[in-house]
């Protein structure tokens, strides 16, 4: 999973998410929008998650991204669909992304962190950059369904500065929805440059 040189970057790329930041327990993290080339390195990175971390994400056994898959989570528009990657040493470590919900100034996000870069502060440094890419294009609150029992999420959200409500959706699931427009004051957790 070692990176690769700089692939192409596609039209409408955000260069000025490209970014190195220090996470708050003090991992180094090179960040940046994804890329069409970055596929092999999804499908390598899905593939050593654990049956919990895939489980939690998709809510299902999910071992092997399909084909649609990888298209649609390394090929976006950057702006009704959003994702970051974050790396450490090169190495992939997680991805964050939003999808805007047609027609509306909503979008929805997810989160996925490599088993052994949990816990390293790596999700919230990735929210805060998510929040404002996305508030740059329009979005002003994000939502996300998250299993009742994925403590790490929720602690994620209701840390991030943003004022997340949760409602129960049945299954098992929580509806989570945010304001990502400050009020004011400055939004937590988007990093500290290095
Ligand atoms: C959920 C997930 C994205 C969290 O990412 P992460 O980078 O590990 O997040 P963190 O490093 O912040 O880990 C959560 C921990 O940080 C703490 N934390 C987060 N923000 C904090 C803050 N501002 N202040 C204090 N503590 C904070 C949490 O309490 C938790 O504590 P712990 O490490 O002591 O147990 C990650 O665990 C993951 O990928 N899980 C599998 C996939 C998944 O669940 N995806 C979500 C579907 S939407």
């Amino acid at each position: 999973m070692l990176s690769e040189p700089p692939g192409e970057r596609p039209p409408g790329y955000p260069e000025w998410l490209e970014r190195t930041l220090r996470t708050a327990s003090g991992t180094t993290i090179s960040v940046r929008p994804i890329r069409p080339d970055d596929a092999p390195r999804l499908v390598a990175f899905h593939g050593a998650l654990s049956s919990h971390s895939v489980y939690m994400r998709f809510f299902s056994p999910h071992p092997t991204l399909t084909q649609r898959e990888v298209e649609r989570f390394t090929r976006v528009d950057y702006h009704t669909r959003l994702a970051l990657i974050a790396e450490v040493d090169g190495e992939l470590t997680a991805v964050a992304r939003y999808d805007r919900w047609p027609e509306t100034t909503e979008a929805e996000v997810a989160f996925v962190v490599a088993d052994a870069w949990q816990h390293h502060g790596i999700a919230p440094v990735l929210l805060g950059l998510l929040a404002e890419a996305a508030r740059r294009r329009g979005v002003e609150t994000f939502t996300a369904s998250t299993l009742l029992d994925n403590r790490d999420m929720l602690v994620v959200f209701s840390h991030s500065g943003f004022h997340p409500t949760t409602s129960l959706a049945g299954g098992g699931v929580v509806e989570v929805r945010f304001s990502i427009v400050p009020e004011g004051q400055a939004i937590e957790g988007a990093g500290q440059p290095c």
